[in-house]
């Protein structure tokens, strides 16, 4: 299901990216490893839940999690 119309985001998209080793902890974290941006920002309550539930069936242990200004600082966003 398409929850960002302006980048043309899944569900899916967005669900892989928090589970696949980034697991970027905001929407705009999501965002930047995504190499897009917000516009119109109706899209950031559902991403917000997306990436509740997907961080809340991820096990902790061995995730690298970073936020926002850590994705920045490190630069370790691999898309
Ligand atoms: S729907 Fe996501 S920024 Fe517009």
């Amino acid at each position: 299901m398409i929850v960002c119309s302006c980048n043309v985001l899944t569900d899916a998209k967005i669900r892989d990216i928090v589970t696949g080793g980034m697991c970027p902890r905001t929407p705009g974290a999501v965002y930047k490893c995504l190499g897009c941006s917000p516009n119109c920002g109706r899209c950031i309550a559902t991403l917000r839940t997306i990436i509740s539930e997907a961080l809340a069936e991820t096990t902790p242990t061995g995730t690298l999690c970073l936020t926002n200004r850590e994705l920045d600082e490190e630069s370790l966003c691999p898309l």
